[in-house]
């Protein structure tokens, strides 16, 4: 069956009381590829293949967009991304415009706090801000029990785990693993944007995290040298990558981590390729520093 389309607070309320059994939402901006359908089916397991319900919601968000970002020319294709809800058998899509998420201009926002100014925050700022903002009213709009997200994007999920439990929102938040293409590139609806030529130079960001993940037991100046070689190399490719930045940071709070470390750690690291900005992560368990 396909799923039910709720464009407006009221559709979605009917949607809302008619919901059976858990309640799993996925927050998505559409550009539907592999990696959502690898989160709706999670959504799908944790609420129950046949006892609960899940919502798929499509919205490009202004306000975590910035001035020259991509916001104008972010992939919309609304009519694909309800044939991938079909097939994957999502219950109900909320796909609401603009005048329905934001009736007004908002005045009161959620801040992100220093957490949302650190890593991407400082490529990006105000991102987190915004994207907190438009992930609470959703939160409060569709009333889930749980809703899934990408470790992709994995300041994000840290982010929205803190918000939760700081505002004490009560949601669960579950993490699903980031999907590839065979050759290691992570998959993205930014990825449309690349030629095949920057699409090969953007290879060198999941190359750079597992050349620091092949590292991990020197420590975490041995893992950051071993992916900066990596990035280094695509600096000067054709076309060339323009590194954002490199981290290994606390996978909980997003500060780096600059000395000798214990417990896991997630390298992150972002770049531009042409016009498109690209990030990926992997989650690794450093060894202690080795002695030269
Ligand atoms: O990850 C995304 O697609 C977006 O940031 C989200 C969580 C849907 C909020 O707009």
């Amino acid at each position: 069956m396909p799923p039910v389309i709720a464009r407006t607070r009221e559709e979605l309320a009917a949607v809302r009381s008619g919901a059976r059994g858990a309640l799993a939402l996925v927050p998505t901006m559409g550009a539907l590829h592999e990696g959502h359908r690898s989160l709706i089916r999670r959504a799908r397991a944790e609420a129950g293949a046949e006892t609960g319900t899940v919502v798929v919601s499509v919205f490009v968000n202004p306000l975590q967009f910035g001035p020259g970002e991509d916001f104008d020319r972010y992939p919309r294709t609304l009519a694909a991304d309800l044939a991938v809800c079909a097939e994957e058998g999502v219950d109900a899509v909320f796909a609401p415009g603009r005048e329905v998420m934001y009736p007004a201009e908002p005045e009161v926002t959620v801040r992100a706090g220093t957490m949302g100014e650190r890593v991407e925050g400082v490529t990006r700022p105000g991102h987190f801000d915004g994207m907190l903002t438009v992930v609470l009213k959703l939160f409060n709009l569709v009333r889930p029990d749980l809703a899934v997200f990408g470790e992709k994007d994995a300041q994000q999920l840290a982010m929205i785990r803190r918000m939760v439990a700081d505002l004490d929102v009560p949601v669960r938040i579950v993490g699903a693993p980031t999907v590839r293409e065979p050759d290691g590139l992570a998959l993205s609806s930014r990825n449309r944007y690349l030629s095949a030529a920057e699409r090969a130079t953007a290879l060198a960001l999941s190359r750079a995290l597992r050349a620091g993940a092949d590292a991990a037991a020197d420590g975490p100046a041995a893992i950051l040298a071993a992916a900066r070689g990596v990035l280094d190399a695509a600096a000067a490719a054709e076309p060339p990558l323009a590194p954002d930045y490199l981290v290994l940071v606390d996978p909980v709070t997003f500060t780096e981590i600059t000395g000798p470390h214990e417990g896991p750690a997630v390298l992150a690291v972002a770049g531009r390729v042409g016009a498109t900005h690209l990030i990926d992560n992997v989650h690794l368990q450093p060894g202690p520093a080795k002695e030269h």
